[in-house]
This record gives structure tokens, C-alpha cells and sequence, in this order.
């Protein structure tokens, strides 16, 4: 595919078109029914979503590791605006656990009457910026991202796909307290793995013996998770995604940015960030 054929524009966000069409993001938003028993996993990429494509299978099925082992991860937590995913996801029995990366506005129209959960995951701008950036070098269905400096600015300025990191937020951070909406970062995951499951299994309905929250956890590891192929992506061709440039699972850590931005980089980020978070009363990812 040429360069500029990569993308698809639409509502003024750019899509991959291998896996996107209007189509398919016109079926998201109009079309699809959403019910009350749905989950849906809501991120900004690279901020972990296949991590809880992980996690939220595995209390489901109370530890036992068979689903996440056999189900490849787009199978059995499918992208609802993905063109597979109206035939993944339409006729699949509840509950359904779906995954993202929509904007608040461009949810389904029926999830607005819905109590369908939507579990918000976060991760620091600077790490998702990194980490998107190693994604593009590897991948052949995005876009090439050009040297780090220029990819910065294309990720400040949302002109990168699935649109404005702090578009995303500001759509979704205002709806935090609603009570079907549970908001954890990639950080506290990081930090505070059993305290985050105790807070899924309750949000969800499926409290957690202490023995499946060990078992969850381990499983879930950067590590452990690098071993599943269902999870690694690496039944993905080559030509596709080439992970002898950069692994899809890379480096699982917080702030790697440390290790990539300048400081005159890095206070060009945090005086953007100031300017577009303002008002916004989001506690996180100042500095
Ligand atoms: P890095 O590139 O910084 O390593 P997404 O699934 O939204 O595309 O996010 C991918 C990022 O989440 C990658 O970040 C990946 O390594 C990280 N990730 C995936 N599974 C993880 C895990 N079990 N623990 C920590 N980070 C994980």
C-alpha cells in the first residue's frame, strides 16, 4: 500500500485502513446494539489494551488461563470499530467484552441508554508517544513516523492515528464517575496489580478469591503475556509486523520516555500538555 493510502480520515481522525473502513466506524457508531451485560475496554493505543485484553478474559473465567491460551487476543475481546468487528461481535452471546479506542462521541448512539461497563485504561502520554513510535517503525500498515522529533509534534498535534491523545482523555476523563465506568491507569497496574483486581472483580460482578488474583496476576506479566502467542501477535506475518525492528510486547515499563525525549523535548511536551489539560482537573502525567 503507498504511504498516502495507509489512513483513512474520518470525523477528522486518522484510521489504519487495513483493519478500519467508513464502513465499518459508520456500523460502530449507528448501528450497533449495544446491552446492558456488555464490557467494553476503552484506551488511547499503545496504553495497554493488550494487557487487559489479558486480564478482564482471565476473571472471567476465574483464573483459568484455556480462553486467553487458545482465543487470539482480536478474537476474544474483538475492536468493535474493526471491519471484522459487526461478524465478531453482533451474534456472540453475553457477555461480550469488547475493546476501543473510540472518543466518548463516537460510541455507539445505544450505548447512551445502556449500563453496559466501560473499564478506562490511561498510560503517561510521553510512554504511549514512545511506544507508538517503535510500533510505527515495525509496522508496515502505519504510517512511516519519521525521525522521534517529527513524530512528537505529529503526536501533539493528533495527526497521528486514531487521533489527539488529549482529545481521547478529554472525552473520556468528564464520564470518570459514572458508575458503570471504571478508570485505571497503565501505572497502577504496574504498581499495584492486586489492588487493581480487587477493584475489576468488584466493578464487574466476579469478586476474586485471593488464590485467582495471584493466578491472574501471574499470568498477566510482561514476561508471561510475551509467551502467549495468542497475546504476542507474532502469528502476524512479517511483512506486517516485523518484530526483529521492535517487539509488539517492547518493554512493559514506565518512563521510558526518560530515556528517548531531551529536556528541551520533554518542556515542549509538558507546555503542551499544560495548555490542553488546562481546567480539566486530571491529576496525572504533569511531568
Ligand atoms: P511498550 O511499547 O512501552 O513496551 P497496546 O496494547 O495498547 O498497543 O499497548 C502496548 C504497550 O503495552 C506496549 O508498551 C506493551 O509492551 C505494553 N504491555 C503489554 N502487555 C504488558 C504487560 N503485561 N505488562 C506491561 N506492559 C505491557
Amino acid at each position: 500500500m503507498a504511504e498516502a493510502e495507509l489512513n483513512l480520515l474520518h470525523r477528522g481522525i486518522l484510521w489504519p485502513n487495513l483493519v478500519h473502513s467508513q464502513e465499518s466506524l459508520t456500523f460502530a457508531r449507528e448501528e450497533f446494539q449495544v446491552r446492558d451485560q456488555d464490557v467494553f475496554i476503552v484506551t488511547y493505543p499503545k496504553s495497554g489494551t493488550t494487557w487487559m485484553q489479558e486480564i478482564i478474559p482471565l476473571v472471567y473465567s476465574n483464573g483459568d488461563p484455556t480462553p486467553v491460551q487458545t482465543i487470539p487476543n482480536w478474537q476474544r475481546v474483538p475492536w468493535l470499530e474493526q471491519k471484522s468487528g459487526k461478524e465478531l461481535l453482533e451474534s456472540r452471546l453475553s457477555p461480550r467484552l469488547i475493546t476501543t479506542h473510540l472518543p466518548y462521541h463516537m460510541m455507539p448512539k445505544s450505548f447512551s441508554t445502556s449500563k453496559a461497563k466501560i473499564v478506562y485504561l490511561t498510560r503517561n502520554p510521553k510512554d504511549a508517544l514512545v511506544s507508538s513510535f517503535h510500533y510505527h517503525n515495525m509496522a508496515s500498515f502505519l504510517e512511516n513516523p519519521g525521525t522521534f522529533e517529527e513524530f512528537i509534534h505529529k503526536f501533539l498535534e493528533g495527526k497521528v492515528m486514531f487521533g489527539s491523545w488529549f482529545d481521547h482523555i478529554k472525552s473520556w476523563w468528564p464520564q470518570k464517575d459514572q458508575v458503570n465506568l471504571l478508570f485505571l491507569t497503565y501505572e497502577e497496574m504496574l504498581q499495584d496489580m492486586h489492588g487493581v483486581l480487587v477493584k475489576l472483580g468488584e466493578f464487574l460482578g466476579k469478586p476474586l478469591s485471593e488464590d485467582v488474583i495471584r493466578t491472574i496476576a501471574n499470568h498477566s506479566k510482561f514476561d508471561n503475556m510475551k509467551q502467549n502467542n495468542m497475546s504476542n501477535y507474532s502469528f502476524v506475518p512479517e511483512e506486517l509486523m516485523d518484530q526483529k525492528k521492535s517487539n509488539f510486547l517492547r518493554k512493559g515499563i514506565a518512563g521510558d520516555w526518560k530515556s528517548h525525549l531531551t529536556a528541551a523535548q520533554t518542556e515542549h511536551f509538558n507546555s503542551i500538555y499544560a495548555q490542553k489539560m488546562e481546567g480539566l482537573n486530571f491529576p496525572f502525567y504533569k511531568d
